[in-house]
């Protein structure tokens, strides 16, 4: 959601906002905008839509200078526009904002009361002029900024640059990651350490209240109360080669490509030895008699999925909900509650404050994140890693099925400790899952059947997606991938749900897209499916060969899965609905890595 670099370097600083801005591109792309200073002359450049447009405008329009700020936008205030793109300027201050300033309404008609004159209808203007009326009150920068920043509430991050300082630059965190670089004299402001990676791996994550002043030999930082704080200098280790797509045409194929991989990494992470290895404090299920997990979109999936994997294995329920409504409806915290928050990011907005909130009820709050530096795993008393790597495609895929995998083994690891698994048990159970990595390359084998079939689907308005038990979730993921990539209308039901309504959407015009592999609830979905197909509806069923044989003929299409442990179905499965989508999208010639209106990382309500 908005991404934002800044430098104050020895060498242009144009190009190097753009590098940056292009590995936050993920965050936003309704706009992008740079300023800078060149002899303390404050100037800046913003254009509509995506980044590229920014470089040919700074072709044409070149903008020099060693200090500046830069922005991609995902809009909330105001439409995509070049008045509303930032950086926003008053007077001698320009600044680049993430998040919301959640009370701007009364900070503008306190200005307007001042005289002061606005421009646009976004939030951000409202810091630049906040800042500029303090300079005209007498204040030096740093107080000007420092009395600006009080008065904003809100989530943000945000950074500040100044006429006649070519040397200066002021940034603030609150609720929105910021991270600073240290290079060689000169020093390096970004949304995360990935922007930054190749200017330097030498960084320091701001925490929640800090704002800092910023020259090319000093950083000083101060926490919300004013106070000077020592926040350390971190050397990351960033693999550029994730941030590339390494020959693929796009990232999200290069991410389905991945799962194999990264879910082998992510597999050795936690089985070291004999067992499940957890990272410290660790967690004894035996203290826990329930669990509460919330998460946003894809990784709710993956919480939903979960959910059928700690009951049934573990006997502990669970209960799932969206961090949006969870974070709202005050929910009781009994003790002895464990709350999970799943997420790749870790910034999401939502996820984020439920978790506050089951911190705030003296909840063991534990995450499961993709990003390790992000603020829910901070936050939170256990981070169980997801070891994903670096996940660019708007559209969640290898964090999901990573997710799903530090899940079940979470999910195992409960069941051991609560005496429902044996030794004996616990590995076989481990074995299957060893499994999954090689299963998955042997899937991948069906992308060009898939590619198809998606070429069909592509030309559906609507499309239903129908699982059972944990393939219920699956369903639910296969739809909100295909809507968000392809813009297809999809819907996933539960198999046996689709009788009590959405029976009435089908005819011969609507795909019904069944994942099942064959499991012990397998007959009751090919009911289901005759169903479907009695009313001139078309199935495409993905599932193994015992499947296949059992579902017998009258399906549109058979797409055949190796077999797995049905258990793990789901992890397996995802693939195909991935590729599903990706396959529909080109047919489409949508944009995969930025669908329109979405952004990667969602940290505003
Ligand atoms: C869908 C997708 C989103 C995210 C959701 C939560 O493909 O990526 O639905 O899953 O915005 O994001 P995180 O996991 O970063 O909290």
């Amino acid at each position: 959601m908005c991404g934002i670099v800044g430098v104050l370097g020895r060498h242009e600083a144009a190009p190097l906002l753009v590098e940056a801005l292009k590995r936050l591109e993920y965050r936003g792309y309704d706009s992008a905008g740079i300023a800078t200073v060149n002899d303390g002359v404050l100037d800046r450049r913003r254009a509509v839509g995506k980044l590229v447009n920014l470089s040919d405008l700074l072709v044409h329009e070149p903008l020099t200078g060693k200090a500046g700020i830069g922005h991609t936008r995902w809009a909330t205030h105001g439409a995509p526009s070049v008045a509303n793109a930032h950086p926003h300027r008053a007077g001698p201050v320009a600044v680049v904002h993430n998040g919301i300033i959640e009370n701007f309404r009364e900070l503008r008609a306190d200005l307007a009361d001042a005289g002061l004159h606005f421009e646009t209808e976004t939030d951000t203007e409202t810091i630049a002029l906040l800042v500029q009326h303090m300079l005209a009150k007498g204040m030096n920068h740093r107080d000007a900024a420092a009395a600006a920043i009080a008065r904003l509430e809100g989530a943000f991050a945000l950074a500040l640059l100044f006429d006649g300082q070519d040397d200066l630059m002021i940034v603030a965190r609150r609720g929105s990651p910021l991270a600073i670089g240290h290079g060689d004299g000169e020093v390096f402001v970004g949304s995360d350490a990935m922007a930054l990676a190749p200017m330097t791996d030498r960084i320091t994550y701001l925490e929640e209240g800090d704002w800092a002043c910023l020259t090319r030999s000093s950083v000083e930082i101060r926490d919300g109360a004013g106070t000077l704080v020592n926040r350390p200098i971190k050397k990351v280790n960033i693999d550029l080669s994730q941030v590339e797509k390494g020959g693929y045409r796009h990232f999200m194929a290069k991410e389905i490509a991945e799962q194999p991989i990264v879910l082998g990494d992510a597999l050795s992470h936690y089985l070291r030895g004999e067992g499940i290895e957890m990272p410290e404090p660790g967690l004894d299920f035996t203290e826990f008699d329930r669990m509460v997990m919330v998460a946003c979109g894809t990784a709710n999936y993956a919480c939903v999925v979960a959910k059928y994997w700690f009951e049934s294995l573990a006997g502990i329920s669970v209960e799932v909900d969206i961090a949006s409504e969870f974070r709202y409806r005050e929910p009781p915290i009994p003790p002895r509650t464990l709350a999970l928050f799943v997420s790749q990011s870790g910034e999401t907005a939502d996820t984020l404050a439920a978790l506050r909130y089951c911190e705030g009820k003296a909840a063991r709050v534990a995450s499961v994140v993709n990003v390790t530096e992000s603020s829910i795993a901070r936050e939170s008393d256990l981070v169980l890693p997801i070891r994903a790597g670096a996940e660019i495609g708007v559209a969640s895929t290898k964090a999901f099925t990573c997710q799903l995998t530090v899940l079940f083994l979470l999910a195992l690891k409960a069941a051991h400790d609560r005496g429902r698994l044996d030794a004996e048990e616990l590995e076989a159970r481990i074995a299957a899952l060893r499994q999954v990595p090689g299963l998955m390359n042997i899937a991948m084998a069906s992308s060009d059947e898939i590619a198809a079939v998606a070429k069909s689907v592509s030309e559906a308005r609507d499309v239903l997606f129908l699982g059972r038990g944990a393939m219920f979730p699956l369903a639910m993921e296969g739809a909100l991938k295909l809507k968000e990539i392809s813009y297809i209308h999809a819907e996933g039901y539960a198999s046996g749900e689709l009788k009590h309504g959405p029976i009435a959407l089908v005819d011969k015009t609507v795909p019904v897209i069944v994942m099942a592999p064959s499991d012990h609830l397998f007959d009751k979905t090919v009911s289901n499916m005759q169903e479907v197909m009695a009313r001139g509806g078309k199935v495409l069923l993905i599932t193994d060969a015992k499947g296949a044989r059992a579902a017998g003929d009258g399906c549109w299409k058979t797409i055949l899965m190796p077999e797995v442990d049905p258990l793990l179905a789901p992890i397996l499965y995802a693939l195909p609905a991935q590729l599903l989508a990706y396959h529909a999208a080109i047919a489409k010639g949508t944009d995969v890595d930025q669908p329109r209106n979405l952004a990667k990382s969602v940290t505003v309500e």
